[in-house]
């Protein structure tokens, strides 16, 4: 009898390789638990606005369950375009435009677009670790620029991010407002950043997925690298309708690249999802045509939280709570704990906290916590007496 030789039934090995989410280790400890008080996750815990679901089930009502283009339908591409024209002060056009099945699904495909196995890819941390890991699924090799907390905030070295990227390097990833850390990029910076890359001929992506949640002035978006940069600039966004519009569970996001890369991501949306579907998308486009009111709302509510979150936090003895420029999320420190997973855990055990660990967002977050503050202020409240009480 002749014997087959044994193969392994497993993934390739860079697969195996890929980091486990440390939130969702964290949170499966809690999961079950009663009374825990939930910040681990990145979302709001409102439901979508019901015009946005109105739309999206007329459109089932009338039967949309069709594929649609692989961009997406032409009404929500120009409606992205000129919402981006508006938001930006520069002209976009829907030529540019790409609608995915999620932000997520954005990074992907953008990526898929630039990145050959072996390329050098620069990322500003800490950060979302999917932003991290797609590239490492790619077969590229990522290299991290931390952020450093002083003065009260997260801030980046521009000079070691320059020197970062250099000639072989591919692919720039910057998040700002960033999840986890809330840092934002400084205007000023844009200009440096984009001049560089352009000298070398690096690609830039910018994660643009909380552009709207900024703080401090009215009616801001955080100052996006796709508002500095010239049509020639070797530029990528990202974005998605989760945050600033309450749909994380809707799966809808988009790319901005130029015009010319168009076809080319009708291929590769082809070959991830082909399409977002068409019911969902007419729930993005009413997100994006009636939802301004709502969005500042959401904006102005969420920098009230900030204030709250932060000031409480800061109050309290040994901890460290840097100021977030826009996001939804509180990233501090509590002297003495330096293992952020073992800290999350025992919160969840002794005080009824869950929070994500700052280790989830690589080792510059290690020590760190991330507290969602997309809640109900008297959650918000019960957490932070838990939190102190744990403290004392
Ligand atoms: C930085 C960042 N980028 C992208 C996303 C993707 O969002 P989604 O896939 O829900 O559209 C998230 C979600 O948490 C995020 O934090």
């Amino acid at each position: 009898m002749t014997r087959i030789p044994p193969h392994s039934l497993t993934a390739r090995a860079r697969i195996q390789g890929l980091a486990a989410s440390k939130v969702r280790e964290v949170a499966n400890a809690g999961f079950g638990q009663e009374g825990i008080l939930r910040f681990w996750f990145g979302e709001s815990d409102q439901p979508t606005p019901e015009y946005i679901r109105e739309a999206a089930a007329q459109a089932l009502r009338a039967g949309r369950t069709f594929y649609s283009h692989n961009q997406g339908i032409a009404e929500l591409r120009a409606a992205i375009a000129s919402y981006l024209t508006r938001l930006h002060g520069r002209p976009f056009e829907p030529a540019q435009i790409s609608v995915t099945s999620s932000g997520v699904s954005a990074l992907m495909i953008a990526m898929q677009a630039i990145l050959d196995p072996g390329d050098r890819v620069v990322a500003v941390t800490p950060v979302w670790p999917n932003v991290t890991e797609i590239p490492r699924i790619l077969g590229a090799e990522v290299v991290r620029v931390g952020l450093e907390a002083s003065g009260g905030q997260w801030r980046l070295d521009v000079d070691r991010l320059l020197k970062a990227i250099t000639p072989d390097t591919r692919l720039v990833l910057v998040n700002s407002p960033g999840n986890p850390t809330g840092w934002a990029l400084p205007a000023g910076d844009r200009a440096a950043i984009l001049a560089h890359c352009r000298r070398l001929g690096a690609w830039v992506l910018s994660d643009d997925v909380y552009e709207r949640l900024v703080f401090g002035r009215e009616g801001a978006t955080a100052p996006t690298l796709l508002q500095a940069a010239d049509p020639e600039d070797r530029l990528l966004g990202a974005n998605s309708f989760s945050k600033a519009w309450l749909m994380t569970g809707w799966r809808l996001g988009w790319i901005v690249a130029p015009a010319a890369m168009g076809a080319d991501f009708g291929k590769l949306i082809e070959y991830n999802t082909s399409c977002a579907p068409e019911f969902v998308q007419a729930g993005g486009l009413a997100a994006i045509e009636q939802g301004e009111p709502h969005v500042e709302r959401l904006r102005r509510d969420l920098e009230a939280k900030r204030d709250r979150v932060i000031g409480r936090l800061r109050e309290l003895p040994g901890v460290e709570a840097p100021l977030p420029q826009g996001g939804m999320y509180a990233f501090f420190r509590i002297a003495g704990h330096d293992n952020s997973v073992a800290l999350a855990k025992q919160l969840i055990a002794e005080a009824r906290l869950g929070l994500a660990p700052g280790a989830a967002f690589g080792p510059e977050g290690e020590g760190w916590l991330r507290w969602c503050f997309a809640a109900e202020s008297s959650a918000l409240e019960e957490g932070l007496a838990h939190l102190e009480g744990w403290l004392h």
